[in-house]
């Protein structure tokens, strides 16, 4: 298949058809991580966890580095087989991953510590309420979304990012108003270390005119501002 410049937002279009892509992004080094930073709101440890969204299993792993067991459930067929692939290369016996749809989990009431999301991205937003009472069935302890914090989808280029519906004020909404959770920012800076890179992951995901901000200003460094939002 010849790839395009761009897929201009269409994270479907990602997920089934680039997730190699979606891997190269996801892999790219955040500083602080996410993780390193939820640890400290949320008590990881020994912890057994439904990560859902999993996508190519980034934060699967990740999450397995502090708890004690991680299921990572994904519905897109192409980001599971990279997700699967890459757990049986490294051994990780603490990881699995299981087909399944986040609005209707394929777990029993109260059978792990805790279930996240981490930018899960559901669309349209008003599934998060599917989901969020589908996570608080499936957790005996807390339910964690990390999403995009209101005004930062893309991360500090959200002023150059066109053409998309953004969403992010509506979840805010349904997590803390709707449904009183907790909530913390976080920031994390992601080094891309080249334009070639940068443009050829982040920039063929959100959008020629920002292909064209990142080359013009020869930017290698995204800023993101996360929420993370909490409920037992
Ligand atoms: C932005 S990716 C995040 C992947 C991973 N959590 C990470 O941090 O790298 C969102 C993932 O959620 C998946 N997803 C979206 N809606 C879903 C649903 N209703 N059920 C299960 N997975 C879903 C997508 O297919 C995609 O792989």
């Amino acid at each position: 298949m010849s790839r395009p410049e761009s897929i201009e937002n269409r994270w479907d279009i990602l997920y089934r058809d680039y997730p190699e892509v979606y891997e190269a992004f996801s892999n790219t080094p955040y500083h602080p991580t996410v993780y390193e930073q939820l640890s400290g709101i949320i008590d990881l440890r020994g912890k057994s966890i439904a990560d859902v969204g999993a996508g190519t299993g980034s934060s699967s792993l990740a999450l397995a580095q502090y708890a004690g067991k991680v299921i990572g459930i994904e519905r897109e067929a192409a980001m599971l087989r990279q997700a699967q692939e890459k757990v049986q290369g490294d051994g990780v016996r603490r990881v699995t991953f299981l087909s399944g749809d986040a609005l209707t989990l394929p777990l029993a009431d109260n059978s792990v510590d805790l279930v996240t999301g981490i930018t899960l991205a559901l669309y349209p937003p008003k599934q998060y309420r599917d989901f969020i009472r589908e996570g608080l069935r499936v957790a005996k302890g807390s339910l964690i979304y990390i999403g995009i914090s209101p005004g930062w989808y893309g991360g500090d280029l959200y002023d150059v990012i066109e053409g998309v519906e953004k969403v992010d004020d509506e979840v805010d909404h349904i997590f803390i108003e709707e449904f009183q959770f907790a909530f913390q920012d976080i920031f994390s800076n992601q080094a891309y270390g080249t334009v070639e890179h940068i443009v050829s992951t982040y920039g063929f995901i959100f959008g020629k005119k920002v292909i064209e901000y990142l080359k013009r200003e020869s930017k290698t460094t995204i800023r993101w501002k996360f929420r993370v939002y909490w409920r037992e």
